[in-house]
């Protein structure tokens, strides 16, 4: 099965508020599935108002978002917000085409990307490094936990000096 990957320039002006709404459930319900702390709506929320950039993974036939990853693009750099693959379609090499739809959007742009990732998250670390991003710092306590706080690493993929 080859998945379609739509390109959302503008979560804002994009959509009309049922396909809005759409949207957020399927993130909402992807989260619920794949993390211990997903997002809310509220940090989506704010995500669409700021000018989220996003490419989400659907199914051809269905339209049934297996996927997305969400960026912001600054006037000098990329932030990459969040990068999820719903569970039944993880390993399968949907999270680096997501990836890749940001780095070429990077190389196009000449920005170098930032990112935040929790310490414990192996699978995105590993993911990050494959595809060259460096780790350039760490926030102390930076994410809740249910018992406490969890540091954050700063990454940075790099293609302007
Ligand atoms: C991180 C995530 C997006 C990866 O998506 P995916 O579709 O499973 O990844 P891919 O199949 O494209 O794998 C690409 C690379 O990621 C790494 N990777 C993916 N899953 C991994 C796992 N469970 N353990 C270790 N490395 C993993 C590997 O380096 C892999 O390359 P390889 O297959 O050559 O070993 C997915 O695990 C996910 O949605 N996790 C929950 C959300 C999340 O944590 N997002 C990050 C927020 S910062």
């Amino acid at each position: 099965m080859t998945p379609d990957i739509r390109f959302i320039a503008d979560f804002s002006s994009a959509f009309d508020q049922s396909e809005k709404s759409r949207m957020l459930d399927a993130f909402l319900s992807i989260e619920k599935n794949t993390l211990f702390y997903p997002w809310n709506a509220e940090q989506f929320n704010i995500c669409f108002k700021l000018g989220a950039v996003a490419w989400i993974l659907e199914h051809r036939v269905d339209r049934q978002i297996m996927g997305f990853v969400l960026m912001m693009d600054s006037i000098d750099h990329i932030d990459l917000l969040h990068i999820t693959v719903d569970k039944p379609y993880q390993q399968q090499g949907y999270g680096q085409q997501l990836l890749t739809c940001v780095l070429n959007y990077a190389h196009v742009h000449h920005k170098n990307i930032f990112l935040e990732v929790r310490k414990s998250n192996v699978a995105a670390i590993a993911l990050y490094e494959k595809n060259d991003f460096c780790t350039i710092g760490q926030r102390k306590k930076y994410y809740a936990t249910h018992e406490d706080r969890e540091d954050a690493l700063v990454m940075q993929y790099r293609i302007v000096e």
